[in-house]
């Protein structure tokens, strides 16, 4: 890995960039094209737990007592159903950092595959919980490059009834970012770096080539 330009970052677009430390360590070595399988999943779960963290921060909580072993004492504890979404199949390995986070999530599937010629997603799967209208809904999927999946992605929950939800994504462009905004403008998108552009391929430009591949290393390099 060598000491190179960094991607650039789009403070204007409104999403929540969590530049923690250990997050852009973390990105950093997702993006190098050396990185393996395995080691690609172990980033790629440090930096959704991070995610997760920042993206959880407001959730409902209820005043409670408990007894210590000395006394009663106050305290607060969670009082949301969470339901975590990931859009198959690369969401599946943000999956498991959010279920340690917040292990009495429900989960819902979304399955999204899009065209390798026209970039434009299409839907082969989607089964969700119960009750999602009044859960805190997160969807997490790595990449957000046109938007297509996403929005796709959005309109589902949003007909199944989900009214907050979160995006957690690893990678950003600036075109996913904006399509968001503008068919769905009332949801928030936690990530750690929006990068430059598109290619003509629409993959996001730097970074990281193809994150299911990648995670699951079904194409070698
Ligand atoms: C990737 C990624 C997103 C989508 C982003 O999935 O995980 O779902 O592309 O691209 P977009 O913003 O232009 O829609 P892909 O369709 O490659 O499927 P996979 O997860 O099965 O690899
Ligand atoms: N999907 C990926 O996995 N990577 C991209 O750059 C774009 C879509």
């Amino acid at each position: 890995m060598g000491h190179t330009a960094q991607p650039c970052i789009v403070p204007a677009v409104p999403v929540h960039l969590v530049q923690h430390p250990v997050t852009q360590d973390a990105v950093t070595y997702l993006r190098d094209k050396s990185t393996t399988a395995s080691r690609f999943r172990r980033l790629a779960h440090r930096v959704s737990l991070i995610l997760a963290i920042e993206a959880t921060r407001k959730l409902p909580m209820t005043l409670a007592r408990v007894e210590t072993p000395l006394e009663q004492a106050r305290g607060e504890v969670l009082d949301a159903n969470v339901v975590v979404v990931p859009v198959l199949r690369a969401g599946l390995g943000m999956l498991d950092a959010v279920l340690a986070l917040v292990p009495h999530a429900r989960v819902g599937h979304i399955g999204l595959q899009r065209d390798e010629m026209t970039a434009v997603a299409s839907q082969y799967y989607a089964k969700f919980p119960a009750r999602l209208a009044s859960s805190f809904v997160l969807m997490i999927d790595p990449m957000l490059a046109t938007g297509g999946s996403a929005v796709m992605a959005l309109d589902l929950l949003s007909r199944a009834g989900a009214s907050a939800v979160r995006v957690i994504c690893i990678v950003a462009a600036p075109e996913g970012v904006a399509a968001v905004q503008r068919h769905h403008p009332g949801v928030s998108i936690y990530t750690p770096v929006v990068d430059r552009s598109l290619d003509e391929r629409k993959f996001i430009v730097p970074g990281l080539g193809d994150f299911g591949d990648r995670l699951y290393g079904t194409v070698e390099s």
